[in-house]
């Protein structure tokens, strides 16, 4: 939801500030901008609607001066159309002042109205536009000062990147609730709303908090409270490679991330089950508590929410505890019932996603004393710092918008998860989570084997690719991984597709089945195969093209279905790891085939750090 980078050093700073911002794309995608000072202190902005390539056009055609000092930005269209004047930065009318936000200014308006009073003309439909006009009206001659009074009036969500014509050697960053970090490199420091952007260039960050505001010269970073006490940051080593955010070869983001899950989850395993024993480092909630809980409450969107719907039935199957999981959007306006036996489970690969935090906020205010623990991949957000223990799946920077390989740690996680309630609630047999623990290392060779033998998938998405509506059905634990192959395909594809529970189709969706459309059927090996087969039957009666993903050795399906795609047999608890393999590439075969972008989907974007 928007990418902001900022440079100041002794470079050539455009280039360096494309290059970044283009790894930040994923972020969002409608239109950006960038920002300079050159020395004789000129302030030029550049900004072009579309792609970041549409950018380096312009930049062809009106070439920017060398400059040490810059700000660039990827927008995610929040308030007001995509075009050039909606495009970051912005600035004063004296045009001393730029800014970049990732965020929303919720009391803009308020403000805007306040600066027209003041003589300030508005260029822009934007919330942002009100950040730099206040700064130039706060502006004394310092700089920190005049940022630092302004967000002191802004109310919401931002993470800024500012220059000013008169400091052409300083960078003036600031955040509340979107993420920014700092990168320190010799000679040179950067800002960026994600590590993957600088990666190349360092290594050490500093991840800024709330209410923390940083100064940056070319040698030298202060960090500061918004009342200007000064603190001293903490700087991480980042341990990743860049080669985790690049393509590798492979023709797309997303292609690369479903062909790194064996390694993820082989990794996940290594680590968490070192010795057939259970590991979950950073839970921080003791067995005392996880054995007297008495709920527990999921909370996520969108394929995390998918991931925790999963999670449901693993928890309730080997903890037998009851488990409740809403979308976070809902989940913050309804009057839940929760107190401080429940606990909280947040799911979010980037830890950023705003109607998450504000669930987890909703609910610590609701329950006084519940835990929360979240599953997240992205060390250091938002959501960790908000949660008494964390389960870090470690799946590496998922750049492409769909989400693959964080879905499927998040449910390696749940099942580690279940795993380890079960143990300290005596609720399930040693047996039964020996051969548990037994299967779930057999994953990441069933992964390898689905993923070698892809071209049956292609073969199936290629047939079906002209379909303009897409049902999927599953029972039981597949009824999410239902929901997921729906998202993926809708996401990326842009064909209508519903994901239903099977047993629900008699109750409207059957409505929809014809000849004209495909139905995705996941019908493994379980104790409902016999319904599946069933609502099979009744879809085949109604003329609709059946798709089923079936277990390895099962003669009777191909006499129901039209096509089929095999996963390995596993015990049925586990099948939602290995049937979404299948519809995540099939989603991604008929994007491909329909000449969709299918890293950036249109209208979407990575982290939807705004409500
Ligand atoms: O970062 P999060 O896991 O909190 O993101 C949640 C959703 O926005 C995300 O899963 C979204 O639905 C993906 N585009 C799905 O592929």
């Amino acid at each position: 939801m928007c990418g902001i980078i900022g440079y100041v050093g002794t470079r050539d700073a455009s280039p360096i500030l494309i290059e970044s911002l283009k790894k930040l794309e994923y972020r969002g995608y409608d239109s950006s901008g960038i920002g300079l000072l050159d020395h004789g202190s000129r302030l030029i902005v550049r900004k072009s609607k579309g792609k970041i390539r549409n950018l380096e056009e312009l930049l062809r055609s009106h070439p920017l001066p060398f400059s040490t000092v810059g700000i660039s930005h990827t927008r995610w269209a929040t308030h007001g159309l995509p075009c050039d004047e909606n495009a970051h930065p912005h600035t004063d009318n004296k045009h001393q002042i730029a800014v970049v936000h990732n965020g929303i200014i919720e009391n803009y308006a308020q403000l805007r109205e306040k600066l027209k009073k003041q003589g300030c003309r508005f260029i822009s439909q934007t919330d942002t536009e009100v950040i730099s006009h206040l700064i130039a009206a706060c502006y004394k001659g310092d700089l920190k000062e005049a940022v630092q009074r302004s967000i002191k009036q802004l109310k919401g969500a931002f993470a800024i990147g500012v220059i000013s014509k008169d400091h052409p050697d300083m960078l003036v960053a600031a955040r509340v609730g979107s993420p920014l970090i700092i990168g320190l490199g010799d000679d040179e420091n950067y800002i960026a709303s994600d590590v993957p952007a600088i990666l190349d260039r360092t290594r050490r960050v500093i991840y800024l908090q709330d209410g923390q505001m940083a100064v940056l010269t070319k040698d030298k970073v202060e960090v500061f409270t918004f009342d200007g006490k000064k603190v001293a940051p903490k700087i991480d080593t980042v341990s990743f490679t860049i080669g985790l955010a690049q393509k590798e070869g492979y023709k797309h983001f997303m292609l690369k991330e479903i062909h790194e899950q064996p390694g993820v989850l082989e990794a996940m395993l290594k680590t968490r089950l070192a010795g057939g024993k259970l590991k979950l480092e950073g839970l921080d909630v003791s067995d005392k508590v996880l054995a007297s809980i008495k709920k527990v409450m999921i909370v996520a969107c969108g394929t995390a929410y998918h991931a925790g719907l999963v999670g449901k039935y693993i928890i309730e199957s080997l903890a037998r505890l009851s488990v409740e999981v809403d979308t976070s959007s809902e989940f913050r306006y309804r009057s839940t019932i929760i107190d401080q036996n429940t606990l909280i489970v947040a799911v979010s690969q980037s830890g950023e996603t705003a109607d998450t935090l504000a669930a987890v906020r909703e609910a610590k205010a609701k329950a006084k004393g519940a835990k929360v623990v979240s599953i997240c991949n992205v060390v250091g957000s938002s959501l960790v710092r908000e949660s008494n223990g964390v389960l870090y799946t470690h799946a590496g920077p998922e750049i492409g918008v769909a989400s693959t390989k964080a879905y499927t740690a998040q449910l390696m996680m749940f099942y580690l998860f279940g795993l380890k309630l079960a143990q300290v609630r005596r609720s399930t047999p040693r047996s039964r989570i020996n051969k548990i623990i037994k299967d779930l290392q057999s994953i990441p060779r069933h992964y390898k084997e689905l993923l070698k033998k892809n071209s049956n998938v292609l073969k199936v998405a290629e047939a079906n690719s002209h379909f303009g509506c897409f049902l999927y059905l599953g029972r039981n634990i597949n009824f999410p991984t239902a929901l997921e192959g729906a998202l993926k395909l809708k996401e990326i594809s842009y064909i209508p597709a519903e994901g239903y529970p099977a047993g629900e189709m008699k109750h409207g969706p059957i409505a929809l089945i014809d000849e004209y459309r495909a139905v995705v059927c996941i019908a493994v090996a379980s104790h409902v195969y016999e319904k599946m087969i069933s609502n099979i039957q009744e879809i085949r009666a109604r003329k609709g093209n059946v798709i089923a993903i079936a277990t390895q050795g099962d003669r009777e399906i191909a006499h129901h279905a039209h096509y089929v795609i095999e996963i390995p047999r596993i015990e049925e608890l586990l099948t939602p790891l290995l049937a979404v393999i299948p519809l995540q590439l099939m989603a991604y075969y008929i994007a491909v085939k329909r000449g969709n972008d299918v890293d950036q989907p249109r209208n979407l974007a990575k982290s939807v750090t705004v409500e």
